[in-house]
C-alpha cells in the first residue's frame, strides 16, 4: 500500500505539494470516488487512479530527462552543493542520474530508477552516442575533425574514433560513444583549444526537449522510453 500523494508524485505528476493541492481540490479518483485526503492509502498495483478522469497509469519505473543547468552536481547527494535530485520531484525511491555531466555542463541527463537500463545504457558495450555543442575560447583548428575520427590519444587512454563538426569558428558539435571523466573537454584540449561551454543536446535516443527550460525535468513519452529499452 502506498500514500496517494506518493504515488501521484512518484508517477511524476508533480512535486509532493502540487499532487496534495490536486487531491485537496477534488481532482483526483480512486475507483471512481473523489478522494481528497493526501494520506489516503491505495495500492498502486490494483486500485484505478484519474486525475480529472483521466487515468494515472502504475508503472515499475521512472524516466525523467532533466535540462541541467550549470552550477548543479550530478550525483545522488551532496552535503554542500546542489545536486540534479534537488531539481526533480521527490517521491521514487532509488532514482539516479544515468551518467555524469560536470558542473558547468548543461544539457540533457537522464534520471531513472530502472537500474538494469541504467547498467545498460552506461556499459562500454552499447556505445550509446552522446552528442554535444561545445563552444571553445579559440578557432577550432582545421585538422581537428580528422584527429577526433582517427582517434585522440589522450594521456591515460585513446578515444575511440569521435565525429565532429565545426558549425563555426568556435562553435562545434561532437558524437562521442564513451563517457570518460571531462572526456569532451580533454579531447578539445588535445587540439589546443578549451572548452568554455558545453551543451549535451542527445543521449541516444533522446533529444533534449526544446521545450523545456533549464532546471527542469519531464517523464519520458511512452516512444522515448520504448526507444531506450530497444537499446
Ligand atoms: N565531457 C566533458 O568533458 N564534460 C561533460 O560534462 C560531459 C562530457
Amino acid at each position: 500500500m502506498q500514500r496517494l500523494d506518493q504515488f501521484l508524485s512518484a508517477q511524476g505528476l508533480g512535486t509532493r505539494k502540487e499532487v496534495r493541492k490536486d487531491i485537496r481540490s477534488g481532482r483526483i479518483a480512486v475507483n471512481g470516488q473523489v478522494v481528497t485526503i493526501p494520506e489516503a492509502k491505495i495500492d498502486p498495483a490494483r486500485d484505478a487512479v484519474e486525475r480529472d478522469s483521466v487515468r494515472v497509469t502504475w508503472s515499475e519505473h521512472v524516466y525523467r530527462m532533466l535540462n541541467k543547468p550549470a552550477g548543479v552536481i550530478t550525483a545522488a547527494r551532496d552535503p554542500h552543493q546542489r545536486t540534479v535530485m534537488d531539481l526533480i520531484p521527490p517521491g521514487r525511491k532509488g532514482i539516479q542520474p544515468v551518467g555524469r555531466l560536470d558542473k558547468d555542463t548543461t544539457g540533457l541527463l537522464l534520471l531513472t530508477d530502472d537500474g538494469d537500463l541504467a547498467h545498460r545504457l552506461l556499459s562500454p558495450a552499447h556505445h550509446v552516442e552522446k552528442v554535444y555543442e561545445v563552444q571553445t575560447d579559440l578557432p577550432i583548428p582545421p585538422d581537428a575533425a580528422a584527429r577526433f575520427a582517427a582517434g585522440l590519444e589522450l594521456s591515460d587512454f585513446t578515444a575511440k574514433p569521435a565525429e565532429l563538426a565545426v558549425l563555426q569558428p568556435g562553435f562545434a558539435r561532437v558524437t562521442i560513444c564513451e563517457g570518460k571523466f571531462h572526456q569532451v573537454k580533454r579531447m578539445f584540449a588535445a587540439v589546443s583549444v578549451n572548452v568554455v561551454a558545453l551543451r549535451r543536446i542527445s543521449f541516444g535516443p533522446l533529444t533534449l526537449d526544446p521545450a523545456l527550460p533549464e532546471g527542469e525535468s519531464r517523464v519520458l513519452t511512452p516512444e522515448e522510453e520504448e526507444a531506450l529499452k530497444a537499446l
